[in-house]
């Protein structure tokens, strides 16, 4: 801190203590630590607020505006001579250093300068300020105790508030750490699992960035958050509960389908959650009742209409019609309409298997971004996954943590209980949802976990504190079993599975 300066020699003093209160500089350091508090707050607030600001702002004009609070907030601080207050002189220019420094962290993170995202900063920063301010309110403290009185009760009463100090940001840490663990989109609730506890910090994991979760950027350039928050099965009167309880946590990219019946209820979840719509990634589905050219045109307007959005992040086809190939195509060229047109940012399909989309890119123009298919360990669809590759289309994995393994009877066991999966999750301090979630996100594919519980939803979220190692990734994708859980792709007519879409 800059701000002490050489108090004047007292003219009288009964007692040392009245003179050290009759010092303006000597009480002004016990309030100049509390000052400095607001810095904390106003920074930490400030760094939280940049991701919003910065979608209105560009990054230089906050770095530039940051650098010039802060600036005027030092000048400020040099200006200030013996006779002010502390309490205002300080808390103040404080306030207007503490804003620059939350400004200007924004455009340093999102220019990769610094490698953490800016609500990770945010926390950092408010720690590494609150030391940064313990010091200086125990350093001025001492200097003045010091410098007044030469020692004697005044000094002990100087060290007795640092000692305060000490105590106080031992209990601030731990709530600032708290806040850290919930920008990483972690509950902090204790017992939801045990992978939710560790923080154990990760450098870097083949490219993703350690405290959010990584960005797949599709064939078009698009880019869409690897994972997402799936709602197929969630009745439409918990939907808005448990995708507010998503986007709470962190989730960022909401998978739903016409055919789930929850589309009105995930688009009142994102008005109600307070996140800006523009930083949540939507994807739905047609389903196959409504394929052919003008039916898939008018499936567009019914899903936005009931997710009350002008425009989706990702519409993609939720089955190929085999038996109708020509309406797959049909509706297929009325997404690529829709695309050109801007009222999706990206389309795609789902459970077509190698052949639908050598079929399919024969037929059409535009390659699909996203192959939603069904890939868990017990079934990993490796024609798939390598077909996909080959034509530069994104997997997207359905019943990512096996659900369709334990929720429908069927030949499988759950994946939650193979013991490899519960050996390795053992070996990182993670359950078996994270290991399986992870096996995804390091194999380049997106996922998109299902949970009504909060606690799972928060769990399944909490996947970037730990890396499984190639012979992991191999003892999983051994797993395999090549039995598929899900209905037989050639199989769906719309004799056996047509129904009607509802209006919007
Ligand atoms: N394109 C398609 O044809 C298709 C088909 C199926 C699914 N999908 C999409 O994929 C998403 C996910 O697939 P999915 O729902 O089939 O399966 P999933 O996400 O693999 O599993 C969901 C099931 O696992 C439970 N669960 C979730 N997290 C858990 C955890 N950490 N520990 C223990 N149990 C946990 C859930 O129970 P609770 O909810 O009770 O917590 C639910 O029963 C769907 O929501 C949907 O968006 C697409």
């Amino acid at each position: 801190m800059t701000t002490t300066r050489t108090p004047a020699p007292s003219s009288a003093a009964p007692s040392r203590t009245s003179q050290y209160l009759q010092d303006v500089r000597g009480f002004s350091a016990l309030l100049a630590g509390v000052a400095y508090f607001p810095m904390t707050a106003v920074n930490f607030v400030v760094a939280l607020a940049v991701p919003r600001l910065q979608r209105r702002t560009s990054g230089p004009v906050l770095l530039v505006a940051g650098l010039v609070l802060a600036v005027a907030g030092m000048a400020w601080l040099g200006l200030i001579d013996d006779g002010t207050s502390y309490a205002v002189g300080v808390a103040l220019p404080m306030a207007l250093i503490g804003a620059g420094q939350g400004l200007a962290f924004g455009p340093l993170t999102a220019s990769g300068i610094a490698r953490v995202d800016a609500a990770d900063a945010g926390a950092a920063s408010g720690v590494v300020n609150t030391f940064h301010q313990l010091g200086g309110a125990l350093g001025l403290s001492l200097v003045l105790a010091v410098t007044t009185t030469f020692g004697g009760a005044m000094l002990a009463g100087s060290v007795l508030l640092g000692a305060a100090l000490v105590a106080a940001v031992v209990l601030v840490l731990p709530s600032a750490a708290g806040v850290r663990r919930q920008a990483r989109g972690v509950s902090g609730e204790r017992g939801t699992s045990r992978a939710s506890r560790r923080t154990r910090p990760v450098p870097t994991v083949r490219g993703m960035t350690v405290n959010q979760i990584p960005a797949l950027t599709l064939n078009n350039g698009v880019e869409m958050p690897a994972l997402g928050y799936g709602v197929f099965q969630t009745p439409p009167d918990e939907t808005v509960t448990a995708v507010e309880a998503a986007l709470a946590t962190g989730y960022r990219h909401v998978d739903t389908a016409a055919a789930y019946g929850n589309e009105r209820e995930v688009g009142e979840a994102i008005r109600r959650s307070g996140v800006p719509r523009d930083d949540i990634f939507l994807e739905t589905k047609v389903w196959i009742s409504d394929f052919g050219y003008d039916a898939t045109l008018h499936a567009f307007d019914k899903s936005a209409g009931k997710l009350g959005v002008e425009q989706l992040d990702l519409l993609i086809l939720h089955q190929a019609l085999p038996s109708r190939f020509d309406l797959t195509v049909d509706a297929y060229r009325a997404l690529e309409k829709l695309l050109a047109d801007g009222k999706v940012r990206a389309i795609g399909v789902s459970n077509f298997m190698p052949e639908h989309l050598d079929r399919l890119l024969d037929a059409t123009t535009v390659v699909p971004a996203v192959n939603q298919v069904e890939v868990h360990p017990y079934f990993r669809q490796p024609d798939v996954l390598a077909a996909d590759a080959a034509h530069g289309i994104l997997t997207q994995a359905w019943s990512p943590i096996g659900g369709i393994t334990f929720y429908r009877d069927g030949e499988h066991t759950s994946t939650l209980q193979d013991p490899t999966i519960l050996g390795i999750a053992a070996a990182h301090d993670a359950t078996a949802a994270q290991v399986m979630l992870r096996w995804h996100l390091q194999q380049g594919r997106s996922a998109i976990p299902k949970s009504v519980t909060p606690s799972r939803i928060a769990e399944n979220f909490d996947v970037l504190g730990f890396e499984l190692s190639d012979a992991e990734l191999a003892a999983i994708d051994a797993l395999d079993t090549g039995v598929r859980g899900g209905p037989e792709p050639e199989a769906i007519t719309l004799e056996t599975f047509g129904r009607d879409i509802p209006e919007a």
